[in-house]
């Protein structure tokens, strides 16, 4: 993507609550429906083919609560009993994911994330690593991934990941400075980061992440642009640049960051625009708005042929129908429905306890959420539309069967988001960058003015 001349103004305008789209329809339109009964037939029907899969395994504890975190965290210091009893229920959830499996596919993608997977001991990990391996055949030239957190993430545990066939690891590192790690009660020393850091590098992981946050208490575009240039003295293969989602009437741990210590919204797009500059002078490409990566790095090559995808997890390089997600909370989509398993963790327990698939809720796709999901996904993954293709899937004219969508199409193309060509829609450089408003227009589910409450893009 060529770097467009980002200003406040085009920022502004485009800057509106919306969905990230991981999924179509996104999460708050899925119901209790899907039950455990409909996730057991889309594993019986999953299997009916020899196609691959993909993982994800969600490890929910922590040491200490991030006050800004908006993930799905359990806080414990028993890492011996509660990650034992933990392990235990992901083998009971496998033995009965197992029962409605006839065979052993291939995962080509597996992601373990939380939380903090590397809460669990090496013992631990190791007990559930050959568990998995009973069940899936986890290919070793996949994308083998874990989030680990540099203050609680041992060299002896690097090397073991490593060792097992994991070759991607991601590092929460949010920000340097230390007035606003004191503020979001995570202290985190660059000293220590680099040490692991250099330690991953000498292990030959393929792809090291950092995750930043611009947007948090005491930030000043002054101080984020040195935790930015600190960032870059390392040379992470990728880099996400979150916003951060302010979301205190869902995440009570956020009640205890005083708003008036957060940036203005002037000043946060100040900080968001400045690291942009930074990194595009160090050497990063924009994947999409919140994605850098070196143009060493397999996704950047991706990105440029049209070969990236995307799931739950964000952008990823391999692609799968199937996705099974395992533990408290996680996501899965199989035989175009999706299922999520219970949040909270006693449900969660007590369903396993009594030999029950832990299924909340889910959504079992109708013919227009296909449609629609494959606009969006295409739009999300590989930039463009083609309408022959779709025609061909659909059976249906792309133009006759948008016509509602005509005016926001239209208003994209004026915009300079898209350009129409005879059977194609393109995004510009522009439209790449807003890609979330592109696709809220195709989004049957999305209105502006609905009670569901987003955090803003920037
Ligand atoms: C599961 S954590 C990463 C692993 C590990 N727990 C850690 O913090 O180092 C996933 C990432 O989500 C991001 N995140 C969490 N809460 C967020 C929020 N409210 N807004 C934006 N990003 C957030 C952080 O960048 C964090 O590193
Ligand atoms: S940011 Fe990471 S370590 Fe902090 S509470 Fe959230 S998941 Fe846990």
């Amino acid at each position: 993507m060529h770097q467009v001349e980002l200003t406040k103004e085009l920022i502004n305008k485009y800057n509106i609550q919306g969905p990230r789209y991981t999924s179509y329809p996104t999460a708050p339109h899925w119901s209790s429906d899907v039950s455990s009964e409909s996730y057991q037939e889309a594993l019986q029907k999953m299997t009916s083919d020899d196609s691959s899969i993909s993982l994800y395994i969600h490890i929910p504890y922590c040491e200490q609560l991030c006050t800004f975190c908006a993930c799905n965290v359990k806080i414990t210091q028993r890492h011996q009993s509660v990650g034992d009893s933990y392990v235990d229920l992901l083998i009971k959830e496998l033995d009965l994911i197992d029962q409605n499996l006839s065979k052993k596919k291939v995962a080509l993608q597996c992601h373990f994330g939380g939380g903090t997977p590397n809460f669990l001991t090496i013992e631990q990990m190791e007990r559930l690593w050959n568990r998995l391996k009973e069940s899936f055949d986890i290919s070793l030239d996949g994308e083998i991934s874990i989030e680990v957190d540099p203050r609680t993430v041992t060299k002896e545990q690097l090397r073991y990941y490593r060792e097992i066939g994991f070759n991607r690891i991601s590092m929460g590192i949010q920000d340097f400075d230390t007035d606003v790690q004191k503020a979001i009660n995570r202290v985190q020393s660059f000293s220590l980061v680099k040490d692991l850091f250099e330690t991953c590098r000498a292990l030959s992981y393929v792809s090291i992440n950092f995750d930043l946050i611009y947007g948090l208490p005491f930030q000043t575009k002054e101080t984020f642009m040195n935790t930015v240039d600190h960032v870059c003295s390392l040379s992470p293969d990728r880099i996400a640049l979150y916003s951060f989602a302010y979301v205190p009437w869902l995440k009570k741990q956020q009640k205890l960051i005083d708003p008036k210590t957060l940036p203005s919204p002037e000043e946060k797009i100040d900080i968001f625009l400045a690291s942009r500059d930074f990194l595009f002078d160090h050497h990063y490409k924009g994947i999409a708005m919140d994605h850098f990566a070196l143009e060493t790095d397999e996704m950047f090559k991706a990105f440029e042929s049209q070969k990236l995808y995307r799931n739950f997890m964000g952008y990823t390089l391999k692609h799968t129908q199937d996705f099974i997600g395992l533990g408290v909370s996680s996501i899965g989509f199989l035989q175009n429905t999706f299922v999520q398993n219970h949040k909270n963790l006693k449900t969660y327990r007590s369903n396993l306890e009594e030999n029950i698939l832990p299924t909340e809720r889910g959504k079992i796709l109708t013919k227009d959420d296909k449609i629609r999901f494959w606009v969006i996904y295409s739009f999300m993954c590989h930039f463009f539309i083609d309408t022959i293709e779709f025609k061909n899937k659909f059976k249906v004219d792309f133009n006759e069967y948008f016509k509602k969508e005509e005016k926001h199409i239209q208003k994209c193309v004026e915009e300079g988001l898209l350009i129409k060509d005879k059977d194609t829609f393109l995004t510009t450089d522009l439209g790449k960058l807003f890609i979330r408003n592109i696709c809220m227009g195709f989004d049957a589910y999305f209105s502006p003015s609905s009670e569901q409450k987003f955090s803003q893009t920037v």
